[in-house]
């Protein structure tokens, strides 16, 4: 599937923190229904392990290795190195996601026109803000406008940008606002990411357009912060030309496995 005209379908998980996976049960019905779908791409983004041990990387190396569509994956605040292990956390950040997982998840792809965009938010000097290279990032996107026939651009990273409660400040995006104008000035359409550990949706006008904000809930781990059933949860996400589909998908533990349990459409 190669045209947005004809419907392009993605599945975004995140925070799985093998290390603490709620039940071993959880693992096998999300790759059970993940292999429902007919997908083009998994957006992972995001704290694959609990806290970046060997023993995780390897779970989750196995876990996403055996998922059969391409994979596009960023590192989370929990995917780098402790801060009981200074040298290697502020030396070798990405240390540990490249022996893992560098040799088959994309940072970047292109399907129908749509780019997907991976981008590295950890900062290993804060414990578990991040950081926004805005001005790298702005050149990787005119880049791809120029490049190739792409015209929108999917972001994807750990850490919100978006600030949905209103409430409590993402706190490491130093003028948002600025960012949110230049982001959208050069195409992006939407930005998925996690870290909240909560499935949320929300859309925001700009100057030159609107941006989907969305953040999927943790997949499998322990650490849910939802309020109500489902704990865990992820999104499989319908592009077709000017509509997006975001379905959300929740863990049943009567049922033992992941159901629909709601849907979002909008224009984009
Ligand atoms: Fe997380």
């Amino acid at each position: 599937m190669d045209d947005v005209r004809q419907g392009l379908k993605i599945a975004h998980i995140s925070d799985l923190h093998f290390g603490q996976i709620q039940n071993r049960g959880l693992v096998v019905a999300l790759f059970e229904d993940l292999s429902r779908f007919d997908l083009d791409l998994i957006v992972v983004s995001g704290d694959h392990t609990q806290r970046s041990r060997d023993r995780e990387w390897k779970l989750a190396r196995s876990f996403l290795k055996s998922l059969k569509p391409p994979l596009l994956a960023v590192q989370g605040n929990h995917d780098i190195p402790p801060y009981w292990e200074p040298i290697n956390r502020l030396l070798y950040s990405q240390a540990r996601f490249d022996q893992y997982l560098g040799d088959f998840v994309r940072e970047q792809c292109v399907l129908g026109g749509i780019a997907f965009l991976g981008v590295d938010s950890t900062d290993p000097r804060k414990t578990t803000g991040g950081t926004i290279d805005s001005k790298s990032l702005v050149e990787r996107m005119k880049r791809l406008l120029s490049e190739s026939s792409v015209s929108k651009i999917v972001v994807c990273l750990h850490h919100p940008l978006y600030d949905y409660s209103c409430k409590q400040a993402p706190g490491f995006v130093a003028d948002y606002h600025q960012l949110v104008s230049k982001l959208s000035l050069n195409g992006c359409s939407m930005v998925l990411h996690g870290h909240l550990h909560r499935s949320l949706i929300s859309v925001e006008k700009t100057a030159y357009g609107s941006i989907h904000h969305v953040c999927a809930g943790t997949a499998t781990s322990s650490r849910s912060r939802e309020t109500h059933l489902p704990w865990q949860s992820y999104n499989v996400i319908s592009f077709r030309q000017n509509e997006v589909e975001i379905e959300q998908r929740g863990y049943n533990p009567d049922l033992k496995c992941f159901d629909s349990y709601d849907m979002f459409i909008s224009t984009w």
